[in-house]
């Protein structure tokens, strides 16, 4: 097969934002307990964070961390997780079936994501709770200090507020599963007065508006619709969360993921447009795409189903999927598909970062390790710089079972004008053939030195473990030739692929 693009400054999309390499830390597994905190390990520093973690965090080259649900905010306290760690009450979580000790909680979360130059952001739990004490907790994040609540967190250790600029206003609230789950016009009319109410404490605040839980469900559309109806004038952003997964052996499908993502998201902002055009709004709402990974989500409803939960385990082994070679190449077009949308999508995180679901691991009292899925991001996060230009593959395309008819090759570029530096992400979805993929980077003149980097095993389900932590990792791409304005590389099937030009 044969592919061919054109890459030049002039077709630029928008900027890269530095957000849409973020990622996501909920109460949920082991994703803050034995993840990126552990007292006791080898490891950990004073503050008992993992210090192999967030060296890993660190080269994954996240920007910020959504906290601390996902589900399980729409049940929680912030103010347990606050104060002496021996008063900290420990709780039922309902969400995931587990028992919180609250032994780690915001002012532990905003110090560990400072140190690592990451942008913490909140969620409130809008399922449970409602206007006051959002504002409770925005008062104890934020307030500089002379009042109850900020003066609390100065007496906790914290007297700089945490100045969290960006808040999700609960987490998932379409979803029958959500603790306090509402219909869209009880959540647009409590979002609208979550966000006024909290904008009266601070203006400035970024406020995400819960969208769909996924793109399947059943209110998706109406949802958006209603939701913005309600709180359009009030909030900045509206999220998106979507998990793909290998169906049934059908890896033609899967690798197609990302049209999927593409519609999701070109839906959701057709939506958004909708509401400002009847409200004659010159007001673009943004799309925060908040979670979004592979998840083999079946596998774990069935062993939900398979065993009823009696017990309330503290941070048990949940949802921690092992990735392959095939999942990476998924999750690097997933990131492609938010490049290529970066005019909309100006803020998106990976769920999760540690255990659950995540592109990094770790044993408890043991070693941290990358995921397969760990490689795409953190090259993606390092090499795509500047603005997103829009490069449109003219290559054949192949019907898929569950997304239609596909392109075999997705691709995006980014340039950084400062530097004049170059990349190109490309994925070959094709499970059989080579792709010889050919780009007309003519317009960028001269000077550059091209390099290639791709992840491709002949053995697409080869997973990375803690006794083989490299066995899958991006390699050399020696076909890569760039002469006479003509950039030539081969794609391996199933391969994701980084071409810098320097
Ligand atoms: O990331 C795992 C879960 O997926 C989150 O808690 C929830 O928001 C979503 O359904």
């Amino acid at each position: 097969h044969k592919a061919a693009l054109t890459i030049d400054p002039a077709f630029r999309i928008a900027p890269v934002d530095r957000r849409l390499f973020g990622s996501f830390v909920e109460h949920m597994g082991r994703c803050v307990y034995t993840g990126i905190y552990e007292p006791g390990h080898p490891a950990a520093d004073a503050d008992g964070f993992r210090t192999d973690v967030a060296a890993l965090v660190r080269e994954l080259g996240v920007t910020t961390v959504r906290y601390p649900g996902g589900n399980f905010v729409s049940g929680y306290r912030w103010e347990d997780g606050v104060g002496p760690k021996e008063h900290r009450p420990v709780r039922r979580d309902l969400a995931w079936h587990s028992t919180e000790t609250n032994r780690f909680g915001l002012d532990e979360f905003v110090r560990w994501a400072r140190g690592l130059d990451i942008e913490p952001m909140m969620a409130v739990n809008l399922g449970t709770r409602g206007v006051q004490e959002a504002l409770d907790l925005h008062e104890y994040a934020n307030h500089p200090g002379g009042t109850a609540l900020s003066d609390r967190r100065a007496a906790n250790g914290a007297p700089e507020p945490h100045a969290i600029a960006m808040w999700c206003l609960g987490n998932e609230m379409d979803g029958p599963w959500q603790t306090g789950h509402k219909t869209a016009r009880e959540y647009g009319r409590l979002a609208a007065e979550t966000a006024r109410a909290m904008r009266m404490a601070e203006p400035g605040l970024e406020l995400v508006a819960c969208g769909s839980s996924g793109r399947s469900m059943p209110t998706f559309g109406a949802w958006e619709a209603e939701v913005l109806d309600e709180c359009y004038d009030l909030v900045d952003f509206v999220s998106l969360h979507a998990y793909y997964e290998e169906h049934d052996g059908d890896l033609g499908s899967f690798l197609a993921s990302a049209t999927d993502m593409d519609r999701f998201i070109e839906e959701v902002v057709a939506t958004a447009d909708h509401v400002a055009a009847k409200r004659k709004s010159a007001k673009r709402i943004m799309l925060s795409f908040d979670e979004w990974n592979v998840w083999y989500l079946s596998r774990f409803q069935a062993e939900q189903a398979a065993r009823p939960r009696q017990d309330w385990p503290v941070a048990p082994r949940i949802i921690e999927d092992r990735y392959s070679a095939a999942d990476a190449v998924v999750v690097g077009d997933m990131l492609i598909s938010l490049l290529r949308h970066a005019d909309r999508v100006t803020a998106a995180s990976q769920a999760q970062l540690v255990n659950v679901i995540a592109p990094i691991m770790t044993e408890p009292g043991g070693p941290a390790w990358r995921q397969t899925t760990f490689h795409p991001f953190a090259r993606t996060a390092e090499a795509a710089r500047g603005d997103v230009l829009r490069v449109e593959p003219v290559c054949p395309d192949y019907d898929t079972e569950r997304h239609g008819t596909a392109p075999l090759v997705s691709a995006t570029a980014t340039r950084d004008p400062e530097t004049g530096r170059v990349a190109l992400f490309a994925v070959n979805r094709s499970t059989e053939e080579p792709v010889e993929l050919e780009a007309d980077v003519r317009a960028l003149g001269g000077a550059h030195a091209a390099r290639a980097l791709t992840l491709a095993e002949d053995d697409v389900y080869a997973v990375n473990t803690a006794e083989h932590p490299d066995r899958v990792v991006p390699r050399e791409n020696k076909s890569v030739r760039l002469e006479g304005g003509r950039l030539a590389a081969v794609l391996p099937p199933v391969s994701w692929t980084v071409v810098r030009l320097d």
